[in-house]
């Protein structure tokens, strides 16, 4: 039998217009608090579902997971995402996850995704709101002073041209505030975070995770952060393919780095 949620899931997919929670509760047979508690699994489970007082709810894009089948088409690189990839449902944090794999051997190269983050880490000791359908991973890079620009730096430029490709005439362009928090109409959409470790003074591992808020609705941000954060989507009205943004964003950072 199909789960009361994918039911709702099915109407909506139906339809590229609103369906009152009336509407979907007299379909379902349920009330319209059961409509809504099924509307806020499916945004869970990654769909993108705007919802509107007046109008009810629409489904924007069926949730894809973060697939490396699905980023390969993207990726042109020698070394990133090629040496290792680990998906990820949840975890604490892809940072951390990526530090333990590096310290059990890890290659160089590796890379962390997962759809959503319990306990993202921040800059300043700041936590980082890791929701489904955000973008979250962590790169495990070459210890030691290997690299000729700062990888804060050179994501920070590679995250600024990239989110300006992929916005669409008409928003306003990123901008960079420094170190590499990167803004869209003045909130913040993406940052990065390296973390490194030694042993007696030696270099021994370096992880850059990096956050950008993809497809997350406005209002899906808490409060606190409202007014100093937004999304791709909430900017665009445009849900984005997060594979194919994650192909092109490691090339970047790896083309960047080498050169
Ligand atoms: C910042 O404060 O601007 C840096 C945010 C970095 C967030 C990313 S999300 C993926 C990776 N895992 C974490 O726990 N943090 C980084």
């Amino acid at each position: 039998m199909t789960a009361p949620a994918d039911r709702v899931l099915n109407f909506l997919g139906e339809t590229a217009e609103w369906l009152s929670g009336e509407e979907l509760a007299r379909l379902l047979g349920i009330s319209r608090a059961a409509v809504a508690k099924h509307i806020a699994k499916l945004r869970r489970d990654g769909h993108i579902i705007k919802s509107s007082t007046k109008l009810g709810y629409r489904l924007l894009a069926k949730n894809v997971p973060v697939d490396f089948d699905l980023v390969v088409p993207h990726l042109w690189t020698k070394t990133l995402g090629r040496t290792g990839w680990r998906s990820l449902d949840v975890t604490e944090s892809t940072n951390n996850e990526a530090i333990i794999w590096a310290l059990a051997g890890g290659p160089v190269g590796a890379v962390v995704p997962a759809e959503r983050q319990t306990g993202g880490k921040g800059r300043r000791g700041h936590g980082w709101f890791s929701p489904p359908r955000s973008l979250m991973f962590s790169c495990i890079l070459p210890a030691g002073p290997r690299h000729r620009s700062s990888p804060e730096a050179v994501t920070g430029e590679a995250l600024a041209a990239l989110v300006e490709a992929f916005c669409q005439a008409g928003v306003p362009e990123p901008t960079v505030k420094s170190p590499n928090d990167l803004l869209l109409n003045g909130r913040k959409i993406a940052g990065v975070l390296v973390e490194s470790g030694s042993r007696a003074g030696v270099p021994e591992w370096l992880v850059l995770g990096i956050g950008v808020n993809v497809n997350v609705l406005q209002e899906e941000f808490p409060d606190e952060l409202s007014g100093r954060a937004t999304s791709i989507l909430a900017v665009t009205g445009r849900p984005m393919d997060r594979n194919a943004f994650l192909g092109i964003i490691l090339s970047e950072i790896e083309r960047k780095l080498r050169a």
